[in-house]
């Protein structure tokens, strides 16, 4: 990561007839979560999950990383495909943020976000020199320069959230995969938070893939949006939006915005998440 903006790296991602199914929860067959889904990522941007919750967005957000969970077969059937090349399994192109920011409580903010050069793999990667410089750069980029010293404990939610930011971020990786980073955060630190995730892949541009609950996140973020139906999963919509960010107060009052809101709303009301969704007054 430079201060100047870095060119977007080549990246392509694909799921290709994405069928899973999980055990029954009575122990009895299976449940097809998602059957037969298919989507294509041909290059950096920004791109906006939503769905019903239970509807499968965390299954496949997994399956992009090669994340399989224990004594499961991921994907069922079909295929993930990265730079057109079948992938199986964990692979080092993507990282994953989530919810619950997963920093380690014994560990100060500088030695989280260093943690990734503890494993052998990164170490033999990037030099000592350039991990440190990289650290240094993140910490100053997500505004933590001066709380390295801190522990987790000692940290607002915000701030846990941009450690693990930072730390997803020094590997400086191809794609990432982010599972409602911003979902426990008040209206106030979400919308800071969006922000610094915007200037972030400002300077780095990468594949990123965002689940969220919230419609205004979505529409505010992407340059895509994907609505997943549930039960099983599939594609219910997919838009892009060519409104540059950030993306000013005045246009999120526009009629453009306001149609996006009610089509992405009706395919989120048709499958049933009434309660589910947030939109932002
Ligand atoms: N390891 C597993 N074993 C059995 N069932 C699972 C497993 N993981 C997920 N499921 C089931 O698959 C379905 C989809 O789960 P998933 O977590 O992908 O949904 P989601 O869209 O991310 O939901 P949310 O919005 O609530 O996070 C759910 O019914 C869930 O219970
Ligand atoms: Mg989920």
């Amino acid at each position: 990561m430079t201060d100047a903006a870095s060119p977007a790296p080549a990246v392509s991602l694909e799921l290709r007839d994405i069928v899973q199914e999980y055990p029954a929860a009575d122990g009895q067959g299976v449940n097809r979560v998602v059957d037969g889904l298919s989507l294509n990522f041909d290059r950096p941007g920004i791109n906006m999950l939503l769905g019903p919750s239970g509807c499968g967005k965390s299954t496949v957000l997994r399956m992009m990383g090669g994340v399989r969970p224990i004594g499961v077969t991921t994907p069922t059937s079909g295929e993930v495909l990265l730079d057109g090349q079948p992938c199986h399994g964990a692979h080092d192109d993507a990282v994953m943020v989530f919810q619950r920011y997963a920093n380690r409580p014994d560990l100060n903010v500088r030695e989280n976000v260093a943690f990734p050069f503890r494993l052998a793999l990164w170490r033999k990667r990037v030099p000592v020199a350039e991990a440190r410089e990289r650290v240094d750069r993140l910490l100053e980029a997500v505004g933590l320069a001066d709380k390295q010293a801190l522990l987790p404990s000692q940290l607002s939610g915000g701030q846990n959230q941009r450690v693990a930011l930072a730390r997803a971020l020094v590997l400086e990786p191809r794609i990432l995969l982010m599972d409602e980073p911003f979902g426990a955060l008040d209206a106030q630190t979400r919308e800071e938070m969006q922000r610094l995730l915007v200037e972030l892949y400002n300077r780095r541009p990468c594949l990123v893939v965002f689940v969220t609950h919230d419609v205004t996140e979505a529409l505010v973020l992407g340059d895509r949006v994907i609505v997943m139906s549930s039960s099983p999963a599939g594609i219910a919509d997919d838009f892009s939006i060519a409104e540059p960010r950030p993306r000013s107060a005045t246009w999120q009052r526009t009629t453009e915005k306001t149609r996006l809101e009610e089509r992405v709303l009706s395919h989120l009301h048709q499958a049933g998440a009434r309660g589910q969704v947030r939109v932002t007054l």
